[in-house]
């Protein structure tokens, strides 16, 4: 089958290592079940594997991607792959089960013409969503959904700030955000961006770093460096920052002062359950939330999206689309 594949890594060129092959798909292990691959999207994620972060040489290669959507090879059902594979004994949050894994760090990626998973992973696809739609929820939205409605502590009518609002991630925050009823503050690095943002439904845009008109209740975070000291100088007393990522470095100054003496709340946040993900396709049938989808291409032209996605220009997501 075709497959996009990590063969080796490079932090300066991650591009460098990826390729696109003819591969054997390997044995599925027991109670796991074939989907036939229509859709999938790019997440940082895919960057990080091309840098060799969380897979070791031995891996290699390996077939990236995190989340798809297709067709159940056993039954006919179009369903959404929930991308957190968790030891078959755990029970409860499969986010905190200590063995988990994604999908292409110890079991191959979705970006291939088939992929496995175990049954429980498998979630209907409603026919309300597009493949491309569907493809970009598992991973982007999942994790934008729990830390908005399981970390954030948020209200309808509060004040969230999202930084980087261009991002996989980010850019679902404002949609949901705007969905839930909070108001939504973005920062973007460039004019482009912030215009996205607006479309998105970002009540009010800025550049990175500004002063904003008032201090708010909440910040989703996955810029890091770059944005952290904002993100804290931003928040009202006994506010909440949620972070999920650290894109342009994860070693901030921590400023404890402010932390404790405006009692500020950290909050660290992976992925999502499949509850969330049921919850998730809730809010988008009741709201009409929809994932963007500003580039979308075939397997074959592959590196293309990550070449965007490396130089910081995508808007929001890309999906490749697999035969
Ligand atoms: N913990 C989890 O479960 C989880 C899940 C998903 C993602 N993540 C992590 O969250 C981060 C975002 O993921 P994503 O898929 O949304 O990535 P992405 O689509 O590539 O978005 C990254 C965004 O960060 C913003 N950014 C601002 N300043 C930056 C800087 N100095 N350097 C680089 N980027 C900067 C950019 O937005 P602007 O250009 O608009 O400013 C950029 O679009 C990644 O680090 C990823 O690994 C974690």
């Amino acid at each position: 089958m075709r497959a996009a594949t990590v063969v080796s890594f490079s932090d300066t060129d991650p591009l460098s290592g990826l390729r696109i092959a003819d591969i054997e798909p390997g044995a599925a292990p027991d109670g796991w079940r074939w989907v036939k691959v229509k859709a999938a999207s790019l997440n940082h994620h895919d960057l990080w594997s091309l840098r060799g972060v969380g897979l070791r040489a031995e891996q290699l290669p390996m077939v990236l991607g995190c989340d798809a959507a297709g067709i159940d090879e056993e039954t006919g059902d179009e369903v959404i792959v929930h991308s957190v594979i968790a030891d078959p004994s755990a029970t409860g949050d499969e986010t905190t089960d200590p063995h988990r894994s994604l999908l292409s760090e110890k079991h191959p990626g979705t970006f291939a013409q088939r992929v496995a998973v175990p049954a429980r992973n498998l979630v209907p696809k409603p026919a309300w969503l597009s493949w491309n739609e569907a493809a970009c929820l598992p991973v982007a939205w999942l994790t934008a959904y729990r830390m908005l409605q399981t970390k954030s502590g948020l209200k309808p009518g509060e004040t969230v700030l999202i930084q980087g609002a261009t991002g996989g991630v980010a850019s679902a925050a404002i949609a949901l955000a705007q969905a839930a009823g909070y108001t939504v503050w973005a920062t973007s690095r460039t004019p482009q961006g912030r215009e996205f943002a607006k479309t998105l439904g970002a009540d009010e845009v800025f550049e990175p770093g500004a002063r904003l008109p008032a201090r708010v209740d909440a910040v989703i975070e996955t810029v890091g460096d770059a944005t952290w000291s904002h993100s804290l100088k931003s928040l009202k007393p006994g506010g909440t920052v949620v972070i999920s990522g650290a894109t342009s470095g994860a070693n901030p100054p921590a400023d404890l002062a402010r932390v404790f003496f405006l009692q500020l709340s950290i909050k660290g946040s992976t992925m999502g359950t499949r509850e969330e993900l049921l919850g998730l396709l809730d809010l988008l049938h009741s709201s009409g939330a929809r994932p963007h989808v500003s580039m979308c291409v075939e397997l074959g032209d592959a590196a293309c999206a990550f070449q965007a996605m490396h130089e910081g220009t995508l808007l929001g997501k890309a999906v490749l689309q697999i035969d």
